[in-house]
């Protein structure tokens, strides 16, 4: 008889990714108490009657802290993780984070600190790691179909509408280190036992910089890792406002001794133009009439289910905790190890000199 272990949820971060969370584990079986805060307590009190939650505040202590929880998810905005993630911990809570898991690594390296000090379980949403296509990819790696990988290759394009909407909320958020990043950790993932030494990158700007925000528009680098596989990762987030991906389309190719994979991503198998307009998720007063379905990162609605990489991810994280089934999302020391590549294409980039890790604190 498998031991089911009763959840009581704190969501920190009443936003889009917060509301799909706390959607998903208010259905969860073995989830019998939710809480939410929000730095806008009227957002928290609005999510906490949508779901159905026992409490809500304006101060994410007040949730956290609750006897009945005794696990939090930090959905806040990119910069705000650190100090709920801190407070959780503290509080001997089991923690999911969204990506980043920090915005520096002085930041992280308090949060791993503190997940260590207290053998803390603590796992970072890459979701990606929970899209179909590359949960199938990864367990053709462990099956050895594609011998031993000497090189990859991911790049993702979306419009600059998505990226002006994270640089506004938190100009250190930039495509690469807020979106990029799920290929990073994608490739570390799948290239898991090897690490990055050396990064080499290069940027353009263009329109991000017109507006205002001191980033490129186009970001390609080169990673090296310690066995010798070499990656090539690039983003642009400054497509044209109307281009039709509403998330990531992305490609992502895995080269092997004995294999190879190409991942198509880009869902442009996936056409959908209406006149009457689709509301973009980012832009409240924004609608585009062509859309690659299916391009938005959390998943989708269909017949009033949430569908795709956040629920799948969202239930695997519980099923963890009420279960004990092992789950695939990063840990702290992972999370940390791609945030550091991030920053480190960003010091390459504006420096034009490649960049070895690990980076000096
Ligand atoms: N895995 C995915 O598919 C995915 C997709 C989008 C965003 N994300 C990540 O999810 C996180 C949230 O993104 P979002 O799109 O939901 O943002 P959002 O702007 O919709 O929501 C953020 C919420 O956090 C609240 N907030 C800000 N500071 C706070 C604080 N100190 N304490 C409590 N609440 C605070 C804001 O009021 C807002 O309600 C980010 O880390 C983002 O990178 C993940």
């Amino acid at each position: 008889m498998i031991e089911r272990k009763s959840l009581g949820i704190a969501v920190v971060g009443a936003g889009r990714i917060g509301s799909l969370r706390a959607r998903l584990a208010a259905e969860y079986p073995a989830v019998n108490f939710i809480a939410v805060s929000d730095a806008d307590p009227a957002r928290a009190r609005d999510l906490a009657r949508e779901v159905g939650a026992q409490f809500h505040s304006g101060d994410n202590l007040a949730a956290i802290s609750r006897p009945e929880v005794n696990a939090v998810i930090v959905a806040a905005s990119e910069g705000e993780h650190a100090l709920p993630v801190m407070q959780a911990l503290e509080q001997g809570r089991s923690v999911l984070v969204e990506k980043p898991l920090a915005l520096t690594l002085a930041e992280a390296d308090r949060i791993i600190a503190a997940v260590e000090k207290r053998k803390a379980n603590l796992r970072v949403g890459y979701s990606r790691r929970y899209k179909d296509r590359y949960l199938i990819a990864k367990e053709q790696v462990i099956q050895g179909r594609v011998g031993k990988i000497v090189g990859a290759a991911a790049r993702v394009y979306n419009s600059r509408s998505q990226a002006f909407a994270m640089l506004k909320r938190n100009p250190g958020a930039t495509p690469v280190v807020d979106a990029l990043t799920y290929y990073v950790d994608l490739l570390n993932w799948l290239l898991e036992g090897a690490h990055v030494t050396e990064v080499f990158a290069r940027g353009q700007k263009g329109v991000l910089k017109a507006a205002g925000h001191d980033t490129d528009d186009v970001s390609w680098a080169i990673l090296t890792y310690s066995d010798g596989t070499i990656a090539s990762l690039g983003v642009s987030y400054a497509l044209p406002e109307k281009y039709p991906a509403l998330g990531h389309a992305a490609r992502v190719e895995v080269l092997g001794t004995e294999g190879v994979m190409i991942l198509d991503d880009d869902h442009t198998d996936q056409l959908m133009y209406t006149e009457k307009g689709v509301p973009h998720v980012y832009l409240p007063d924004h609608s585009v009439n062509m859309v690659f379905l299916q391009s938005g990162t959390p998943g989708d609605w269909a017949l009033g289910e949430f569908l795709g990489p956040i629920a799948n991810e969202t239930r695997a994280w519980l099923d963890h905790l009420a279960l004990g089934k092992p789950c695939n999302l990063a840990t702290a020391p992972e999370a940390r190890r791609t945030l550091e590549i991030t920053l480190a294409i960003e010091q390459s980039a504006k420096s034009l000199k490649p960049v070895a890790l690990p980076l000096a604190k």
